[in-house]
């Protein structure tokens, strides 16, 4: 991408996940104004969660990378990985070099309990048992000895995914990506009771029905539900709640014989506290009910549970980016329709945002096409009306921009470029079919580092 032609608008997005790459699409496919975009990731991998995040054996979904990765087929798209925002390169960095700067950071951080003993060890959160599983490099390592019942809190797709991949044997999970030190840890793995807390009923559960049918019906499971869910549950409920209703009532009717592993759902609980001596030991549930206003309140009636391992699924949650306008309470980039405004509501000229860190942490992966595409279409509009005016917001008045990839490398930092993650691609696929796999992923920077450098110059 050379830096003197100034009729090409040049545009940085920050963040290579589904948002980004849906961003990028929407700016190159569109015809109003040539551009040319840098995906900016800080791994040296795309995709963000549709690989560090969709579960491992659903492979079906793992295609639509497949599909997102013609992305790069344009000549306009260029992929720097190994570039952090807010470590390597700054805001001013960004404003500096390019004409607009989308950014598509995700949620890398958890929504908090705040109950006593919550970051006892033992207590991590579903985001972090995910990343472990799926091999992503910054993971936590996870040590599942001595765990003979876990619990998992929150009932949404994320709490689906987690329990089943503990219901699951460790042989089934076999011909995915998994690395072979999650594989290893998952075959120790012996707790035979998972139990899955929700605060509120069956009806009001945000997972969907197709993956909840999936982990009922995981073999050798034997589902139980506790007897007071049912209770108060409305006749005129939506198909949704009233499939994933049904699915329970199912479900814990099915007596299973011999089960290999039981899952407990219990509905009507909230965690108020986290207990152990130095490690987690249990889980004090209270029951709950809804007040007047449909608040959820604790009655008062407390229960213990005896567990080794929590998984608190109850919501990721995005992060401030340095010098850029964030919502603290609303955790997310502030923004109206994907243009940045201020804490005064003052549109920040040339600065957008797309995905989780826009609209927070909930949605499928096609939820973030049609949300680039709103963000992109003000950009594209921006863009003609600064054109059109002869403004300077977009840089229309001239004048040389630097090359953020030369940039970082007279800085001596090593941008990993598509050739690189092809490379890491090729070795996954490799070290894969040494297994009789598709691919087995690589998990730690060094071996990852290691990968993009075998076909760079
Ligand atoms: C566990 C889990 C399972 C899911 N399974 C499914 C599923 O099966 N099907 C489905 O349709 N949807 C699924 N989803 C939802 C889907 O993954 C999200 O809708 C989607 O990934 C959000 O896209 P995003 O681009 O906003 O964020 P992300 O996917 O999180 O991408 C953000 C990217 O930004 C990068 N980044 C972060 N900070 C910086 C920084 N400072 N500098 C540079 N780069 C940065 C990250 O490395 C990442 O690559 C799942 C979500 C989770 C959490
Ligand atoms: N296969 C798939 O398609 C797939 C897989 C994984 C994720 N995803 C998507 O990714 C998004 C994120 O999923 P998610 O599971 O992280 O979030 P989610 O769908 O928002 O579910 C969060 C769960 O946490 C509960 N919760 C929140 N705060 C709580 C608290 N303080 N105490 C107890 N429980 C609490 C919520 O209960 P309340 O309802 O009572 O608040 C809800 O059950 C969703 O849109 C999901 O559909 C999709």
């Amino acid at each position: 991408m050379g830096s003197a032609d100034r009729d090409v608008t040049r545009v940085a997005i920050v963040g290579a996940g589904p948002s980004g790459l849906f961003a990028a699409q929407a700016l190159v496919g569109q015809s109003e104004v040539p551009v040319q975009v840098d995906l900016i990731d800080r791994l040296p991998c795309p995709y963000g969660l549709l690989r560090y995040g969709v579960a491992p054996d659903h492979t079906s979904i793992k295609s639509v990378a497949n599909a997102l990765a013609r992305t790069f087929d344009s000549d306009g798209v260029r992929f720097l990985g190994n570039v952090e925002f807010g470590r390597d390169v700054s805001r001013a960095d960004l404003l500096a070099a390019y004409d607009a700067v989308v950014y598509a950071a995700g949620a890398s951080e958890d929504a908090q309990l705040g109950v006593p003993g919550e970051d006892l060890p033992g207590s991590r959160s579903a985001r972090e048992f995910v990343a472990w599983y799926s091999g992503h490099p910054d993971a936590p390592e996870q040590d599942l000895s001595g765990v003979r019942v876990a619990a998992v809190i929150g009932v949404g797709n994320v709490a689906v995914d987690v329990a089943r991949v503990l219901a699951k044997t460790a042989e089934s999970l076999e011909v995915t990506d998994m690395p072979p030190g999650v594989l290893a840890e998952l075959h120790r793995h012996e707790a035979d009771d998972i139990h899955v807390i929700a605060r509120r009923g069956p009806h009001h559960a945000a997972f969907t029905t197709v993956e909840l049918r999936e982990l009922v019906h995981t073999p050798g499971l034997q589902v139980t539900v506790n007897e007071d869910a049912f209770d108060g549950i409305p006749d005129d409920l939506d198909r949704r709640p009233k499939a994933n209703v049904e699915i329970l009532r199912e479900a814990a009717a099915k007596v299973v014989e011999n089960p290999r592993r039981r899952l407990h759902f219990s509905f009507w609980r909230k965690p108020i506290a986290v207990e152990g001596d130095g490690r987690v030991e249990a889980l004090v549930l209270e029951r709950t009910r809804l007040d007047e206003a449909g608040k959820v309140v604790g009655t008062g009636e407390t229960q213990r549970l005896e567990t080794q391992l929590v998984l608190r699924s109850i919501g990721y949650r995005s992060v401030a980016l340095p010098g850029v306008p964030f919502d603290e309470r609303a955790a997310v980039i502030s923004n109206v329709e994907g243009r940045i405004v201020d804490a005064a509501g003052v549109v920040q000229p040339r600065e957008y945002v797309v995905g989780w860190i826009k609209r927070g942490p909930t949605g499928v992966i096609g939820t973030n096409k049609s949300d680039a595409s709103q963000t992109v279409r003000h950009l594209v509009a921006d863009l003609v009306a600064a054109r059109a005016e002869g403004s300077d917001d977009f840089g229309a008045g001239g004048g040389e921009r630097p090359d953020l990839a030369a940039v970082l490398a007279a800085r001596g930092h090593d941008v990993v470029s598509l050739d690189g993650w092809r490379a890491i691609d090729a070795a996954e696929i490799a070290r894969g079919a040494a297994l009789g796999r598709e691919r087995t992923k690589l998990d730690s920077w060094p071996e990852l580092m290691g990968a993009s450098h075998r076909l760079q110059g």
